[in-house]
């Protein structure tokens, strides 16, 4: 039988860069989305085992319909990976400027970009799409219970997302939605994945996605942190899931995919046994943000994951060897 060709978009991001590499591992033809081919930012993907024969890069940008449906002509199935994630929210002193930057450099390439991505499968006749959503799109709002597991029918309240100006849970909200929406409507094959804090080593080498951030920052220390908790996922064991919800033909509408529950102060402790000799926050302030997700469903598929410990080893040593681990 012929190897399948995929597309997956947003290539060089961390996350869709392990997920190049489990394709190309596994006898896949992959076409991956860029926006600046010949960027040194994409140098780790043409290293990867089988990528001189097996992977071609298309230039495309999630608001051009017709680049993104170049890349995806001829395939498969597509892994619509690629999404603006920023890593902070920004204070507010100029509401107008600050709603409109969202607007264009969030809101819009994650919304229209997605329904662009979800239009040229449909015309390229696709088999399946993944969109990789994030626990985002299910758990925040004022109304979360508490006393619940939090499973896939679940929805973040977009009212309040757009209230407290968290615009990045509020476009993973709507493209998710509207994704799971069109797949209705058209009869396209769309399963959502929605993924907690993505850890684990990175491949690329001269860009930092945001959630890398995380352990630098507590290795580095500093004054006052929040107690707040953790929902982690290794990299590797996400990107086994997204390949997984593909290959299972009885996958259906969403998956949530989080493996460890951890307070920051115990992550601290954690990492302070293993790796003694960093900094490490010296306060904490409580928060009130207990929920328990539940990834039930994926694990019903056959997925597996990995010990926390491993997942924090790894990163730890990727990010000194990325130099991520220098005191400024
Ligand atoms: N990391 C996490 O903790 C986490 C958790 C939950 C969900 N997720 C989801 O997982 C996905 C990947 O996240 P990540 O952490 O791997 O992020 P990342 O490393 O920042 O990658 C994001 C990718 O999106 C691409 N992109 C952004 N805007 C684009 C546009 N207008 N057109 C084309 N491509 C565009 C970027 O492409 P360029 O290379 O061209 O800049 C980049 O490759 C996202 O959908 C994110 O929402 C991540």
């Amino acid at each position: 039988m012929a190897a399948k060709t995929v597309c997956v978009t947003g290539a060089g991001g961390f996350v869709a860069s392990w997920l190049v590499k489990l394709l190309l591992s596994k006898g896949y033809n992959v076409h991956g989305t860029v926006r600046q081919p010949g960027s040194e930012k994409y140098e780790h993907l043409q290293k990867l085992e089988g990528a001189s024969e097996n992977l071609t890069l298309f230039k495309a940008d999630l608001l051009n319909y017709d680049s993104i449906l170049s890349a995806i002509a001829g395939c498969d199935a597509v892994f619509h990976v690629a999404s603006p994630v920023p890593s902070t929210i920004v204070p507010n002193p100029q509401a107008s400027l600050i709603s409109y930057f969202f607007n264009v450099e969030v809101i819009e390439p994650a919304v229209k970009g997605t329904t662009n991505v979800l239009q040229a499968c449909l015309e390229a006749k696709v088999q399946r799409v993944v969109y990789v959503s994030s626990v985002s799109a299910i758990c925040v709002g004022p109304n979360m219970p508490k006393d619940k597991v939090i499973d896939e029918s679940y929805w973040s309240d977009k009212d309040y997302c757009r209230k407290t100006q968290n615009w990045y849970c509020y476009s993973k909200t709507e493209a998710e939605e509207q994704a799971l929406e069109f797949g209705k409507r058209t009869g396209l094959d769309v399963v959502s994945i929605c993924p907690s804090l993505v850890l684990g080593p990175i491949l690329q080498s001269t860009t930092v996605n945001a959630s890398s951030l995380v352990l630098p920052k507590l290795l580095k220390g500093g004054d006052s942190f929040e107690n707040k908790i953790r929902w982690i996922v290794d990299v590797r064991d996400l990107v086994d899931a997204i390949l997984l919800v593909y290959e299972k033909h009885e996958a259906e509408r969403r998956y949530i995919c989080s493996a460890h529950t951890i307070k920051t102060r115990d992550l601290v402790e954690k990492l302070k046994s293993i790796y003694p000799s960093y900094k490490y926050p010296s306060n904490f302030t409580e928060v009130d943000d207990y929920l328990q997700f539940s990834s039930e469903k994926l694990e019903r598929l056959g997925w597996k994951y990995r010990s926390l410990e491993e997942t924090l080893i790894d990163s730890v040593e990727s990010y000194r060897e990325a130099g991520l681990l220098q005191l400024e």
